[in-house]
Parts: C-alpha cells; structure tokens; sequence
C-alpha cells in the first residue's frame, strides 16, 4: 500500500556504506509509487555508488555539493529543503548520524537537513559493532528526540563477515515506510462509503445509455481515505481503473443497482458518505427483452427519472456526513449552496466545467468547496492532492457533525 506516496517530493540522501546499491532499488520503488525523488550524496557515498546510476534512475541530476556555484543556479541547498516533503538518509552511515545529532552542517546532506520542514528519517546500516555502540546509541535516541524516524536495521550476515544488528533494511521495506509516514490518521476507525463512476441505463440486451465519468475523482477519494485510516466501501459503476488497496469495492451497472448497494453498505455503518458517481439522472422506462430492431427512421424512447441516491442516503435517520459533488457552468456558489440544502447534505464540492483542461476525464481538477458556515476554493491539482484536501476538511467538519 504506497498509495500515499503519489505526488510526494523525497530528498534521499546517501552517505557512505555498501549499503549503498539497494539505494538504486529504493529510488525505483519510490518513483513506481508515483514519488518524485531528488538525490543527494555525500563524498563517501560516491566510493560506493556513481552520481551517474542514481542520475539514470532519479531522473534528476544528483546533488553533491554544498558550495558549487553551477548547483546552487539550479536547485540551492535552501530551495531543495524546501522542496521536500520527506528528507530520507539511506544509508545513514554512523559518521553520518553523528553529525546529524550534532548539528554539524558540513556538507551539503547535513546543511539541508536542518534547513527542512519536511518529514526526516533515517535507515541506518554500519557494522553490528558500531551499531551497538553506546556513542551510536545515543546518537540514535537524540535524532528520535529531534523527531526523526529511525527505520531500525535488521539482524544477519554483515557485507564484513560479522552476524548482527546493522543490515539496511530492504528497498521494498523501506519504500513501505516512506509510505506509513504519510498516513494521517485523519479518519481513524471511520467508516466510508464512496459512489463513483458512471451508471448504465440498459435499453435492451445489448445497448444502453450512459455518461464519461472516468471514477477517478470516487476512487482518488478512496486511496485518501485509506490513506487517512477509514475503512472504505468504493460502490462503482463500469470503470477502468484498478481497485486500491484495502478497499472494498462493489461492482454495479445501473443507478438502481447503485442505490439499492448503497443503502446495504450505510446500513452496516457509515461515518462519512462521499457521492462522486455520476449517476444518469433517467433510465429506459422499459428493458426490452430483444434487441430493438431498426425499424422506422425515427423512434421514441420513455424515460423515467433516477431516485436520487445522495438524497435518498441523506433523509436516514441517523444519516452519515454527506459530501456531495456538483458540475456548474455558472453562478457556481448559488446553484451549490441550493443542492447543498435541497439535497440535506453536509459539504458539497463543485466542478465548474466551463473549463475544459479539469473535471470528467482529466487526471486533473479544480473546485470550490461549500459547507454550511464556510467555503474554500481548490487550485487545480492532481485528484490525488485534490482528494487528500477533501478529506482533510470533511473530516474537520465531521468533527462538528458528531
Ligand atoms: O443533481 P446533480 O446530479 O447535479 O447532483 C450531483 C450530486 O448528486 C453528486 O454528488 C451525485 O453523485 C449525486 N447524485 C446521486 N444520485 C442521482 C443523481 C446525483 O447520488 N440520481
């Protein structure tokens, strides 16, 4: 589950250690879970592993120096603190932590350390002797104390012969604890129940009417969820996207299928109801049995109106706080805060889809945010970032709510 890692900047510092070359696989793993990386390396590291492989592999050039003018023109020292959301030593060499617990700045890695905000965590690899070290010891509880998560070394066979504590953790262990630190806890315990995607209105066996809701808005929410501790039920309508993580997802065709499973996953308890589908607002009055024949140049299709599941979930006693979605070309706040209240719901996050580089298909989206008392405008971001806001202030609002 490294989900949490999407669109997250890390600094990855190398000292020196031959521990070094699973720091080439840690890169790889962290840029598969859709991470940037930066890498930064001290004059040892670079005995054991080239600026060249990490370069290849980070796809940016590597940072090696504090006082270069050239570097400092491109991203300086202070710009790269900044940049980062997770500064990660691995390996951490014990000369390296040294330095750390001390607050020397020496060199480019121990310069931004203390220049970040960001996250900082340490995977530590030394010999098991040096890593018992009472000095080592120390210099372990006082980077904890400064806040800094140490990813404790594992036991086994040493590069030098030795047995013991002081093996780097592995790449894929690592990645998984980059990931576990972005874990926000924000929903802990609560349940969430997602609609997204489009639904299928069949006509007869073999045709139907439906929209181009990709469900990536629905199933971005859902990793953030995960991400801030819920349980989640994803209720989705055809799409093409692979379920995430640790989500339950429930597979539907229509907007009667999708009513009729939303109610079953509320009734088994819901915190939070998040309706992203984009639900067809009418269906085939009837199915027919066989496929319609082509007869006639013009022919005539009976419509009859959806039940309306955001506002059938919301008139339960009981109901869960309810976020809803809306799509507006104008009067974007007077036309939300109407659906806000029509629709009894809690907070209602609206598209504006005059625009045409956000919204249905896009990876992308913009939005403004109405709640009762408040309202926040959401710069264009990736859904991803975009659903992690969300969350974030439903689960303030949902505070309110309880
Ligand atoms: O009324 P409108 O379709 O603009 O409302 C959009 C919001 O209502 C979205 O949150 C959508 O998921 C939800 N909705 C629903 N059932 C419908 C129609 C819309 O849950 N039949």
């Amino acid at each position: 589950m490294l989900a949490t890692l999407i669109h997250k900047r890390v600094v990855l510092g190398i000292s020196g250690g031959i521990a070094a070359y699973k720091s080439a696989d840690l890169v790889r793993r962290l840029r598969d879970a859709g991470a940037e990386v930066q890498v930064v390396m001290t004059a040892a590291a670079q005995q054991f592993i080239t600026p060249l492989t990490m370069q290849a592999l980070s796809g940016n050039p590597v940072h090696t120096e504090l006082l270069n003018a050239d570097a400092e023109a491109g991203m300086g020292h202070i710009e790269l603190a900044r940049w980062a959301d997770l500064v990660l030593i691995a390996p951490a060499s014990a000369d390296v932590m040294a330095r750390l617990a001390q607050g020397t700045a020496n060199d480019l890695l121990t310069t931004l350390w203390l220049a970040t905000r960001a996250k900082r965590a340490v995977a530590p690899a030394m010999n098991q002797q040096m890593w018992a070290a009472q000095v080592t010891q120390e210099n372990v509880a006082t980077l904890q104390a400064h806040g800094v998560t140490v990813f404790q070394p594992a036991s086994g066979l040493q590069a030098c012969g030795d047995v013991g504590a002081g093996r780097m953790l592995e790449a894929v262990e690592l990645a998984q604890h980059c990931a576990n630190l972005f874990q926000t806890g924000l929903l802990t315990g609560k349940r969430v129940v997602i609609t997204a995607g489009p639904t299928r209105e069949a006509l007869d066996p073999v045709r139907y009417i439906s929209n181009h809701s990709s469900g990536k808005m629905g199933f971005s929410l859902a990793e953030a969820c995960i991400e801030a501790g819920a349980q989640v039920t994803l209720i989705s309508g055809p799409v093409h996207i692979a379920t995430p993580d640790r989500v339950q997802q429930i597979k539907v065709i229509s907007a009667l299928e999708m009513l009729a499973a939303s109610q079953e996953a509320v009734a088994l308890g819901c915190d939070v109801f998040m309706a992203t589908a984009a639900v067809a607002d009418y269906r085939p009055a009837n199915i027919a049995e066989q496929k319609i024949k082509k007869v006639g140049d013009v022919i005539s299709i009976e419509l009859v109106k959806n039940p309306d599941i955001v506002a059938t979930i919301a008139q339960l006693p009981n109901k869960p706080f309810m976020l809803g979605f809306a799509a507006e070309t104008e009067r974007v706040e007077d036309y939300a805060r109407a659906k806000l209240h029509a629709k009894k719901l809690d907070m209602i996050a609206c598209n504006d889809v005059s625009r045409t580089d956000i919204g249905f298909q896009s990876d992308d989206n913009a939005m403004t945010v109405f709640w009762h008392n408040g309202m926040k405008h959401l710069e264009k971001a990736p859904k991803a970032y975009i659903a992690r806001t969300l969350v974030a202030l439903c689960a303030k609002q949902l505070i309110n709510h309880l």
